[in-house]
Order: structure tokens, then sequence, then C-alpha cells
């Protein structure tokens, strides 16, 4: 899949741009702040309708400006389609394929698949859990989009379980049996799309593993395809709705005590572990050098990429000025395993970062234009 046309109206620092893209690696470069890293994610936020870089659509919308538009012509098996979205903050965003609105904004997520790697990418081995929560979920809306929809509801329903819990703390006599009897309501939610949830990460985390030992086999000198390992840390014992609610039952003093749901798929972690055997095995977090954990970074990336293909379609891969982190023999590396891609979209501030394997198209991004150098 490749992205033939990008228009962007209002979107972050672009009052109104057009950009016309080729398949292959096209480059993006210009000095810091110019607007690079908006471009690329201008397309990743139509892969999944939310931006690697921020939590809220707000900071998206180009300031002083009330709304945003990002479209583009995407062509995969040499099919065009055209999708656009409508960013309007505060109120529900709405999208359209080939002009036709569709009911949901998100059900556009998934159809243009993306895989970014960015200089962030090193909090998805160092940083707490929720980083690696969401690597899994947004891998998941990418591979199965109605999983966007069991996202949005275990999340409402965690929000309301928590809102309950506060009150029963408090509660006394027939208001607090009244609320218990609602909390039970409100466990069969959690229960239903929360083990749904849990058996899809599970399932992904599976299915990821033999590429991640791959790729860091790959990026990572001396390395063997045993030496990195991801498995899924779930706060519910066993993966059944049974040993959900029983886990549940367990811990409803705690919960009720702290006001806060502290059984499932929010309290789970991906656990990272390098080591050439078992016993010698250790968690990337907290133990691993600099540059074994940017290399499971990598890993994770190059993995998510290698999935997605594996199940039938080239994902269009951001490479968000990833190569001056890298030492020369790293970038080399790196290059030559997505140059084969149908589309790569590169950023770096000089051009001389861009390995010489990626050579392609090149744009100058200064000061809100884009102009092909
Ligand atoms: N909503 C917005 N409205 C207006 N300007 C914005 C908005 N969001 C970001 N910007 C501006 O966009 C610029 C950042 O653009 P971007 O992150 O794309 O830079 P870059 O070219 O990738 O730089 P670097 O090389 O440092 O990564 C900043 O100057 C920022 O102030
Ligand atoms: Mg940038």
């Amino acid at each position: 899949m490749h992205v033939a046309h990008l228009t962007l109206h209002d979107f972050r620092s672009y009052a109104d741009i057009d950009v016309a893209l080729e398949p292959g690696v096209t480059a993006f470069v210009g000095s810091n702040g110019q607007g690079k890293t908006n471009l690329v994610e201008a397309v990743d936020y139509l892969s999944r309708l939310s931006s690697h870089r921020v939590a809220t659509d707000a900071p998206l919308i180009r300031a002083g400006a009330d709304q945003a538009i990002v479209r583009a012509a995407v062509v995969r098996d040499g099919r065009t389609a055209v999708l656009e979205v409508e960013l309007n903050p505060g109120r529900a965003n709405r999208a359209r394929i080939n002009r036709s609105p569709l009911s949901r904004a998100r059900d556009l997520a998934g159809i243009v698949r993306t895989v970014v790697f960015s200089p962030e990418d090193l909090a998805l081995v160092k940083g707490d859990p929720g980083q690696r929560r969401r690597f899994l979920d947004d891998l998941l809306v990418l591979r199965t989009p109605r999983y966007a929809g069991v996202l949005a509801d275990y999340e409402r329903v965690l929000k309301q379980r928590n809102t309950l819990l506060k009150t029963l703390y408090a509660a006394r006599g027939s208001s607090r049996e009244a609320a218990l009897a609602t909390l039970a309501v409100w466990d069969d939610h959690l229960v239903a799309t929360g083990s749904e949830l849990l058996g899809a990460r599970r399932a992904l985390t599976t299915d990821l593993a033999p590429y991640v030992g791959k790729a860091y086999e790959a990026v990572a000198r001396g390395a063997s395809r045993d030496d990195a390992r991801i498995e899924y840390q779930a706060t519910v014992p066993e993966p059944t709705p049974e040993a959900f609610r029983a886990e549940l039952e367990r811990r409803q003093g705690d919960e009720i005590g702290r006001g806060l749901t502290l059984v499932g798929p929010h309290r789970d972690d991906v656990l990272l572990t390098l080591g050439p055997g078992d016993d010698q095995r250790l968690p990337v977090r907290g133990y691993a050098s600099h540059g074994e954990s940017w290399s499971f970074a990598l890993a994770l990336r190059l993995a998510s990429y290698d999935l997605l293909r594996a199940d039938g379609d080239d994902p269009i891969l951001v490479l968000d000025d990833v190569f001056a982190e890298l030492d020369a023999d790293r970038r080399v590396q790196l290059a030559a395993l997505v140059a084969g891609a149908e589309q790569v979209l590169v950023t770096a501030a000089v051009a001389a970062d861009v390995p010489e394997q990626l050579s392609g198209a090149t744009f100058h991004v200064a000061a809100g234009e884009v102009t092909r150098g």
C-alpha cells in the first residue's frame, strides 16, 4: 500500500498543503521545527485515527483554526481510494471514503496501515507499562479494526466502574447494598469486554513473538533469534472470564478501599527480556544497556511490520528521525531491512542522515512549505 497524494488543511503547522508522493523511499529533509514530523504524523493519524505523539486531537489542529482536514489518496493492489478525516475538537470527527461519509469516523481505522519508528520508541522498552499496552492496542486495531470498538467499550466501562467504586467507599447501609448490586452489573461488563481484549492481546503477543526474536537478531550485533523475548503479563492469572471474575471477587475489598479497578487488561504489562538462555534472562526495563534497549525498540517496530505484512498487506513505513540516533553500522542494517517496503517515508534534519541504501525522492520542508528537491 502507498499514499499517492496527501492534502492537509489546518493540520498542525500546515495551513494548506498538497503533496504528490510515489511508492518507494521519500525523504523529508529540513531543519528542526519545520514540520517534517507533522507531515508523517498526518499519514499515521489516518491509520488509527490517533497520533503517536499526543493523546488528544486538540494539538493536531492548527493554532487559531477550528478544524483540521487530512485527506489521502491511497493505492492498494492498484486501486485508489480517497480517505478523508475532519478533526473537530469537542465534537465528533467525521470521515469519508471516496466522498461518502462513514457513520462513525472510527470505521476508517485500519484501512491505511502504518508502522512508525521514532526516537520516542525507546520509551516502549524503558517506559511504564502503559506505553507497552498502547503499542499492543495500536497494532491490534491495525490488524483487526473491530478492536477499536472493544477498546472504547472497555475504557467506558472502566471509567463508570471506578466512579462507582469511589461512591462505594463512603456508602453505608441500604445505599451500599444498592451500589454493590450495581457493581455486580459493571463486573459483568468489565469481564465481558476485558476478556475479549485480554484474549486478543495474548494472541497478538504470541503471533508477534517469533518476529521479535528474528528482528532483534537482525538489528543487534552478534545476537541470536532466541535472545529477545516478549510475553504478555496479565493481572488475571488464567485467560478465562471465570478467572477474571474470581480475581475481581478476591480483590473487591482493595478495589473499594482505593476506589480503583485493580484487575484487568488496563493494569497488564508486556514483559520484554533478553538473554542467551532461560536462566540468564533479564528484563530489558531496568537492566538492558542503551544500545540493547534501542535494538529492542527497533525490533518491536520491525516485528510489527513483518507481522502486518504476513497478514497480506505491505504497510507504509515511517522512519521519523531515527537515523540520527543510530551509529553508521546500524543505519545501514536498518536501511537494508526496510528498503524493500512498498513505501518508506523518512524524515531527517540533514540529507546526510539518510543512508544511501534509501535513495529516492527528496522533499525540503521549511516554514510550512514542502517542495520537491
Ligand atoms: N497545532 C499547531 N498549530 C501550529 N503550529 C504547530 C501546531 N502543532 C505543532 N506546531 C508547530 O510545528 C512545529 C513542529 O513541527 P515538527 O514536529 O513537524 O518539526 P520537525 O520538522 O519534525 O522538527 P525536528 O527536526 O525537530 O523533529 C513546531 O514549531 C510547532 O510549534
Ligand atoms: Mg520531527
